[in-house]
């Protein structure tokens, strides 16, 4: 897929795509000179959000947020420009590193040796500031319990943050190359394909036959779909992303009309921050050129932290015409045996015992056990894949 110039018809956030990747002439000048400057080696998520600035997936964000982004990101879930954004996009450094930054100077941003250990970005710095992180976590997550994987991550990384504009010098390589479309790329397609309505669908998980339905649910109104993997950092105890990609190609591959679906990574690190993470999923799915987005039950959610529809509610707190893309909610769905069909509370009168629900930790126990849960809840293809993976 190749960039296009041509004008699109979904507007990204704020209006520009941002792109922050130097040219190879800047880059070169930029290598050279890191050498000399002060460096910061990243926290896992703050090496994703670089990529997402970079790719214009963050747009507005030219870069980490400085001061006054952060504060009214943390009170009101806008940016300074009033803009709607709900997730500090920050770069965090030590005491001791951040009195080696002064504002006006340049930093050097590397991967830590677990990720590549590579110069990857030099960065402006406008601001070095106090954060403050009980604030931060009830605001963002609604806890300050540090069992929340969001909450656990804020204490991982150093007390002061780094405002500024970035400039990737060097792209990491992607891991699913196939699968890799930046905002650019994306729109591209979209425009090549004609699509004008397209649904984008975020997930950590591997698809199960709820998560198809939402999806074939929002292509009878679209012209196509996105399924939009979120591939960098999730916790220990989800799928991991190549087991899932598999999922995903196999799903695809069986049951979905190969014309009208795109399967494309999404390389941002998970925060689990529920309601808020639910309209930064659809922020950056705006910039990615989709219209609609799915957001269903407990998006983005982790154990019993929000409650099954508030990320719905989050959206009633924007105008449709600031987010610009549009929430395409929908309510806990199963497989119902009276109706012989998959639905919803919305659409089925039956009750629980005709329908077909699993928890997590029992689909889990039954993986491992190498039994696949019945074919109502998940398709064999897929089930047999994570069987497999379980065996290790
Ligand atoms: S998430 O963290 O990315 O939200 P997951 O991949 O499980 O986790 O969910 C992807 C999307 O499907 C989210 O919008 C979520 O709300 C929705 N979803 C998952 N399972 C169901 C279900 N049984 N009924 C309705 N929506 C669901």
């Amino acid at each position: 897929m190749s960039p296009s110039t041509e004008h699109d018809a979904i507007q990204p956030h704020g209006g520009v795509l941002i792109d922050r990747v130097a040219d190879p002439e800047r880059a070169a000048e930029l290598k050279k000179r890191a050498g000399t400057l002060p460096r910061l080696d990243l926290h896992v998520r703050e090496l994703a959000d670089l990529e997402m600035i970079a790719s214009g997936a963050f747009s507005p964000l030219d870069g980490f947020m400085c001061k006054a982004n952060y504060q009214r990101v943390v009170a009101e879930g806008r940016l300074e420009n009033g803009l709607p954004w709900t997730i500090p996009v920050t770069l965090s450094a030590s005491k001791e590193q951040a009195s080696r930054l002064k504002a006006g100077g340049e930093v050097a941003l590397w991967a830590k040796p677990e990720q590549g250990g590579k110069l990857h970005a030099v960065l402006e710095v406008q601001e070095v500031y106090d954060r403050d992180q009980a604030r931060e976590a009830q605001a963002v997550y609604g806890t300050t319990e540090t069992k929340h994987p969001g909450v656990a991550q804020l204490h991982e990384l150093g007390e002061l943050y780094v405002g500024g504009k970035i400039w990737l010098v060097e792209k990491r390589t992607p891991p699913f190359p196939a699968h890799h479309n930046d905002p650019r790329a994306t729109r591209a397609y979209f425009r090549d394909k004609g699509w004008k309505r397209i649904a984008a669908f975020q997930t950590r998980n591997p698809i199960h036959r709820a998560h198809e339905y939402l999806t074939k649910v929002a292509l009878e109104i679209a012209d196509g779909i996105l399924i939009h993997p979120l591939v960098g950092y999730t916790k220990e105890d989800d799928i991991p992303a190549e087991t899932r990609m598999k999922c995903y190609e196999a799903l695809l591959a069986g049951y979905y009309p190969k014309d009208r679906v795109l399967l494309s990574t999404l390389p941002a690190a998970m925060r689990y921050a529920g309601p808020k993470e639910a309209i930064f999923h659809a922020i950056m799915r705006k910039n990615y050129g989709c219209t609609h987005f799915i957001v269903g039950r407990d998006h983005a959610g982790v154990g019993s932290y929000y409650g099954s529809y508030d990320a719905q509610k989050e959206f009633d707190k924007y105008q449709p015409e600031e987010m610009g893309i549009t929430p395409l909610r929908f309510e806990n769905s199963f497989y119902c045996n009276k109706c012989g069909a998959m639905a919803s509370q919305k659409t089925c009168p039956h009750t629980d015992a005709d329908r077909v629900s699993l928890s997590g930790t029992k689909v889990r126990e039954l993986l491992r056990a190498g039994q696949e849960p019945p074919p109502e809840f998940s398709r064999p293809e897929v089930a047999r894949i994570l069987i497999d993976a379980m065996k290790g």
